[in-house]
């Protein structure tokens, strides 16, 4: 029997299953004392995504569940009861209302920004919540958006470790869940009101919407990062269009932030030979896929423009999970995080600042990582 390895995935972090796959393609390990089954790949992932094989009921541990996506969360769901819950998300976040949400985030930044010293990861995070709580409709007072903003981040910086962090996250998500279900009226929460009867699940679901969209302080950071480190692409994602999509993409794939997906197997599987028993716990390998050579030809070089003039299928690029958003579990909200990504990367090309002497060190052993200081930029005062 394989020994328990969550002592070895919580202190490798990012490495831990793409470290094991180089071994050995299929890995059986437990964890958490259940069973597991690691697999990755272009035909893993379309292997994952089929309802026929893996579901995801039961799969996420309770501090998962308590942290980043909540009890009752569309993650959670299988079958009929998925499709329609996704339904309701997807028509939030259709073409018309990533538009929307993009310009206000950027004009959050725009009026926002002042000259002096700023943590890029903190100031990103409070544009972005107060952007999507407007466009939301949740009214938060002014002076409440710096706690909101630094709970929403908690939710997704403490959902795997087991210290203090944790702990902040669960604290976190209990205050808003609270919150959110007094919540009366909005856009937005009129939509989740209509679709779900349970005003706790309501509350989930709504966090579901802020919660990732503040989280995109993360990517925010990774793109400052790859622009103080390869200045080379500040002139062309200036000009933004396509070049600034590319370069949202490339940030999406190069840096760690998910490192793999959990599922459950909904049958007695047979994965290339390897037997997988029903209610085993099956993993799909998020990071070690975005750095697949066979995929991505010098994985670890950061290159916007392999984006450029060319599809992406639905297996190839799974930052924020593969497939179909429509039919599976993808990601809905990867319209946003392309569209404010970009806008954000284009405006940050634009910006004149000065990176400060700081430790912009990413370490993989901490999910989900982030440069230690946070990104610290000061931008000059205008010149009279
Ligand atoms: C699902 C990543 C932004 C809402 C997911 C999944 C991943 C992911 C990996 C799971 C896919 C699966 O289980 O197969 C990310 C990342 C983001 C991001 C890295 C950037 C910070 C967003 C945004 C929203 C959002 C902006 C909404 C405004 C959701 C929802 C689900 C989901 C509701 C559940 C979908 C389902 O289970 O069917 N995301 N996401 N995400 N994401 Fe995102």
């Amino acid at each position: 029997m394989p020994v328990d390895e969550t002592v070895s995935l919580l202190t490798e972090g990012y490495a831990w299953l793409p470290d094991r796959r180089r071994r050995t393609p299929t890995v059986r390990t437990r964890l958490l004392g259940r069973r597991a089954w690691c697999i990755g790949g272009v035909g893993a992932a379309r292997y994952f995504y089929d309802e026929e094989n893996v579901r995801r009921h039961g799969a996420l541990p309770e501090p998962v569940l308590s942290t980043l996506f909540g009890r009752g969360a569309v993650h959670t769901l299988d079958g009929e009861e998925h499709r329609s819950r996704k339904e309701m998300f997807l028509s939030i976040m259709d073409p018309a209302g990533v538009a929307d949400l993009t310009e206000r985030v950027v004009d959050v930044w725009d009026q926002t920004l002042r000259p002096g010293r700023m943590v890029l990861f903190d100031e990103a995070g409070r544009v972005l919540t107060e952007a999507v709580c407007d466009w939301a409709g949740i009214r938060v007072a002014p002076a409440d958006l710096p706690a909101l903003a630094a709970d929403l981040i908690a939710m997704v910086d403490g959902f795997a470790t087991a210290g203090p962090r944790h702990l902040k996250a669960r604290i976190a998500r209990r205050r808003r869940e609270k919150w959110l279900a007094r919540v009366a009226d909005g856009a937005v929460v009129d939509v989740v009101a209509k679709h779900i009867e349970d005003p706790h699940v309501r509350a989930v679901e709504l966090l579901n919407v802020i919660r990732p969209t503040a989280a995109l302080s993360w990517f925010v950071t990774f793109a400052a990062h790859a622009l103080h480190r390869w200045p080379e692409h500040r002139e062309s994602l200036a000009a933004g269009g396509d070049y600034a999509v590319a370069f949202a993409h490339e940030v999406r794939r190069f840096y760690p932030f998910v490192p793999f997906l959990a599922g459950l197997a909904a049958r007695d599987l047979d994965w290339l030979g390897e037997e997988i028993p029903e209610g085993s716990l099956v993993l799909l390998d998020i990071h070690g896929h975005n750095h697949d050579p066979e995929l991505w030809p010098d994985p670890y070089a950061f290159s916007p423009g392999r984006f450029l003039d060319r599809a992406i299928g639905p297996f190839e690029l799974v930052p924020q999970g593969a497939g179909w958003a429509d039919d599976g579990h993808r990601c809905p909200g990867e319209g946003i995080a392309v569209s404010v990504l970009a806008a954000l990367s284009e405006r940050l090309a634009r910006l004149d600042y000065e990176v400060p002497h700081q430790d912009l060190t990413i370490s993989l052993r901490r999910v989900p990582a982030r440069p230690r200081s946070g990104f610290v930029l000061v931008v000059p005062e205008k010149p009279v």
